[in-house]
Order: C-alpha cells, then sequence, then structure tokens
C-alpha cells in the first residue's frame, strides 16, 4: 500500500516507517519542513502542517491506499477535528483505512482494575481531556465508508528513546532515579518496535469503527522502571518518589500528572483479533541491558 504517514519524522513515526517498508508499503511523509530529509525509506515527502488543517487539503490523493496519523494533537479540539475531516474526506466510500493515533492516557487511572480493556469508560487526564472526542469523530467515519481505526498505545520505550529516556536523564542529572506520584504506581508500556507493528498491522487489517490498546506489559511498576533507568545512567541510589507538585516544577502540571497515572490495561484483544505479536524485552530489561546503556 502506499500509506500517507504524518508524525513520520517522530519517535513513533520513525518505527513505523520503518516496519511499513519492511512489511512492503511505501511511506509517503507528512513534514512540517520543506527541507529534504536524508536517509529515511520514503517514497515521497509531503509539506504541512496539522495546526493548519488546510495545509491538508490534497495530501490524501486517490493513489494514498491508507492515511497513518501520528502527529500530536494540536491543543484545540476543533483544529483537531477539522485535521481528521481533510484526512477522512477523500477516503470516504473506498473502504480505506484512517489510523488515528490516541493514548492509554484518555482511561485515567484504573483503580483496582487489571488489565481494563478497549470497552473501559474514558476518563482523561488533563493532558489529553478531549482525546477521545477525536477518537469517535474518527470512528464515525466507519460510517462514511472508510476503515477508520483508533490504536491507543502504552507508553512507549525502545531505541533509546521516549519518557524512558526522561527518566535516565533525570537520574544522572540529580544522581538518583526518580519516579512521580505513589509509591505503588505502575505503567502499561510497549517497545516502540512492536508497536509499530501494530500501526501496520492495523493499517493493513483492522476492521472498520475498530479501537486497539497497543500494550505490551500491561502494568509494569515504576520505581523498577527508575531503578533500571539509574542503572542506565550509571547511578546506583535507591529510587525516590517524587510528589506531583514536585515534578510539576520541571515537567509541568499537565504532564507531571499523566506520569503519576497508576494504571493497568490489556492489550489482548488485538493479539488475538490483529494476530499482533509483540516480542522485544520488557521496559525494565530495555532499561537494563538494552539501547538506555549510557556508553
Ligand atoms: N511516546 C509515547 O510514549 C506515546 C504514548 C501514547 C501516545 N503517543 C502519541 O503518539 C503520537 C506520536 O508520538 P511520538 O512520541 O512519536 O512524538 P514525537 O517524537 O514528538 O513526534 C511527533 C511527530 O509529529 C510531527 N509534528 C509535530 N507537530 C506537528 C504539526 N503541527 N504538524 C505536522 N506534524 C507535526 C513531528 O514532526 P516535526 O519533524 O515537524 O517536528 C514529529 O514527526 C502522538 O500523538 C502522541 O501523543 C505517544
Amino acid at each position: 500500500m502506499k500509506v500517507l504517514l504524518t508524525g513520520a519524522t517522530g519517535y513513533i513515526g520513525s518505527a513505523v516507517t520503518d516496519h511499513l517498508v519492511a512489511a512492503g508499503h511505501q511511506v509517503v511523509a507528512l513534514t512540517r519542513s520543506a527541507e529534504p530529509e536524508s536517509g529515511r525509506p520514503w517514497h515521497a515527502q509531503l509539506v504541512g502542517d496539522t495546526a493548519d488543517p488546510a495545509s491538508l487539503a490534497g495530501a490524501v490523493t486517490p493513489d494514498i491506499e491508507a492515511v497513518i496519523h501520528l502527529a500530536p494533537p494540536s491543543g484545540d479540539a476543533d483544529v483537531d477535528s477539522a485535521v481528521i475531516e481533510a484526512l477522512a474526506t477523500p477516503l470516504r466510500g473506498t473502504g480505506r483505512p484512517l489510523v488515528y493515533t490516541s493514548g492509554v492516557w484518555v482511561l485515567g487511572a484504573t483503580g483496582d482494575a487489571q488489565e481494563v480493556g478497549e470497552e473501559a469508560p474514558t476518563n482523561p487526564v488533563g493532558l489529553v481531556g478531549y482525546r477521545p472526542q477525536i477518537e469517535q469523530r474518527v470512528l464515525a467515519e466507519a460510517a462514511e465508508g472508510v476503515r477508520a481505526v483508533v490504536v491507543r498505545p502504552a507508553i512507549v520505550y525502545g531505541r533509546g528513546g521516549g519518557i524512558p529516556a526522561l527518566l535516565v536523564d533525570r537520574a544522572r542529572k540529580e544522581g538518583v532515579p526518580e519516579y512521580y506520584g505513589e509509591e505503588g504506581v505502575r505503567w502499561p508500556t510497549v517497545h516502540v518496535d512492536d508497536l509499530a507493528e501494530l500501526f501496520v498491522a492495523a493499517a493493513e487489517r483492522a476492521e472498520a469503527g475498530t479501537l486497539w490498546h497497543g500494550v505490551g506489559e500491561s502494568a509494569v511498576a515504576v520505581r523498577d522502571v527508575a531503578q533500571a533507568a539509574g542503572r542506565a545512567a550509571g547511578v546506583d541510589a535507591a529510587p525516590r518518589v517524587l510528589s506531583v507538585e514536585q515534578a510539576a516544577e520541571f515537567f509541568g502540571a499537565l504532564f507531571a500528572d499523566a506520569l503519576a497515572l497508576d494504571q493497568s490495561v490489556s492489550g489482548a484483544a488485538a493479539r488475538t483479533a490483529l494476530d499482533w505479536k509483540p516480542s522485544r524485552p520488557g521496559m525494565v530489561a530495555e532499561l537494563t541491558s538494552g539501547s538506555y546503556r549510557s556508553a
């Protein structure tokens, strides 16, 4: 398939590019900059900015067989809705896929429930407040003949990047590893290469109007993640837990609040229905002996 990919230069987008190409697809990358990116295995590069939905008019040409939308939200629900309108309109009546990227933070804290599934109600933290609305806006396109699909990634790790890299940087800077919120906080996690394979599977074979959790491990103790981040930074001290208010001083209140979320989320549905097989090492193992090790 020829796939239009927004966010193609980003952390997840780079991995999705690699796995689309490995699966025999062509990537048309939508980038904000017109500067050609050397070394990317893209078929073509288009310029557009999701903060300006009008700039996306014409991006979905008749030869585009799938759209994967990875660029982050703008912070304005009307703008993000207009982006979906621009991407979906040319796909109506074609049965071609539009895959939208949300995230597990729309579920909020999952409380005593274990491994919550896609049917759980949303209760988004402030950082992703209106995102469930955009999910519904996307899924409604199924009625218009678009193979509309939503993927909610867990906290992504691997390739030395993502949120765990922030913990490694903080540990190096502070001389002690840290995590945020309560002592028992747990994160659902997914390796970026496993997640990229889920995006490929979603574009290839997810049914219209479906939503999937991209979760490799359902609930990893963040204390263990912090300890491993410390080791990756060359710091042996025991992790300390900071309050959300303390973390807000350097991460901002909204991001600090999201990092402190305690969640247990299941990724079983995509394994069964899409034959998705996440296989990379877990977040703690990756931090301890994988791509985050300092030189
Ligand atoms: N990382 C995680 O743990 C995680 C977890 C759950 C969900 N997500 C979601 O996954 C998506 C991708 O995340 P990521 O971690 O890969 O982010 P990232 O590394 O920051 O990459 C963002 C990408 O979006 C592009 N972009 C930013 N603003 C844009 C705009 N106004 N118009 C067009 N393109 C724009 C960037 O391109 P430039 O080269 O132009 O900057 C870059 O390619 C986001 O929607 C994020 O909320 C991420």
